[in-house]
């Protein structure tokens, strides 16, 4: 039976803690009409990026693959930078926002030291620690965290079936215990390739559209949340 005391919250990171709609406003000082559109598109390429290599059976680690997706979205837009400002705005994904619901669920998690959160992240390791630890938003809460799991050893990409397993065994976890850990993430990809594998799920719909991923349409979330505070709520029940 799961109970409270051995329940592991896997946080997704981006998308989820760390909002990367964030960065459009460093790319607002390059081109203050199309921000909001290029950082749109980069994410969505970023993604593609890692869905397509993961077809091909190639891995790139993340930071290339958001810095490769970062120019095409540039292309796209008829736009493109030199190579300091690329860096600059690599070095701003370790300074991301965080959602606004993210700072009150945290410290109320803080408080309950029954339920293990850990940072589970498609990003290479030091890209994942230099977000949790560097971002002035986030950072304050990383001691909250008692691992942090990225897909560096298995050089997959979400949602491969043995990114959630080898999740599962940096935890500890057989595979009848799988459901012991809650997967919380904001990105439906993500919840579809956890909950395929039998990991609990919490999607976060913050933008209150509800469930329309059709991926698999017999695979749904645990549970839905429109804010990250209510996964509290989820995992007493
Ligand atoms: C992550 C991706 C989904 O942090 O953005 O794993």
């Amino acid at each position: 039976m799961t109970t409270e005391t051995n329940i592991i919250l896997a946080f997704d990171l981006y998308g989820t803690l760390l909002s990367t709609e964030s960065i459009a406003h460093k790319l607002g000082s390059h081109f203050p009409a199309k921000a909001q559109s290029i950082s749109s598109l980069w994410r969505r390429y970023q993604l593609e990026y890692t869905w397509r290599l993961n077809s091909m059976g190639i891995y790139e680690p993340f930071s290339t693959v958001t810095r490769n997706s970062l120019l095409h979205a540039l292309a796209e837009h008829d736009e493109s930078l030199d190579d300091d400002a690329i860096t600059a705005l690599m070095n701003a994904y370790d300074n991301l926002s965080i959602f606004p619901d993210v700072k009150l669920t945290l410290t109320k998690l803080e408080e309950i030291p029954t339920v293990a959160p850990v940072i589970f992240s498609n990003g290479t390791q030091s890209m994942v620690s230099n977000s949790v630890h560097r971002s002035p938003d986030l950072s304050p809460h990383a001691s909250l965290f008692s691992d942090i799991v990225t897909v560096d050893d298995v050089k997959q990409f979400k949602p491969a079936p043995k990114v959630y397993l080898h999740l599962a065994e940096r935890l500890g976890k057989s595979s009848s215990q799988i459901k012991d850990i809650w997967l919380v993430s904001g990105n439906p990809f993500d919840i579809v390739g956890a909950r395929s594998v039998g990991l609990n799920a919490i999607w976060v719909d913050r933008n209150g559209r509800g469930w329309v991923d059709g991926a698999r349409p017999d695979i749904q979330p645990t549970a839905v949340v429109n804010n990250l505070e209510q996964i509290l709520r989820v995992i007493r029940k």
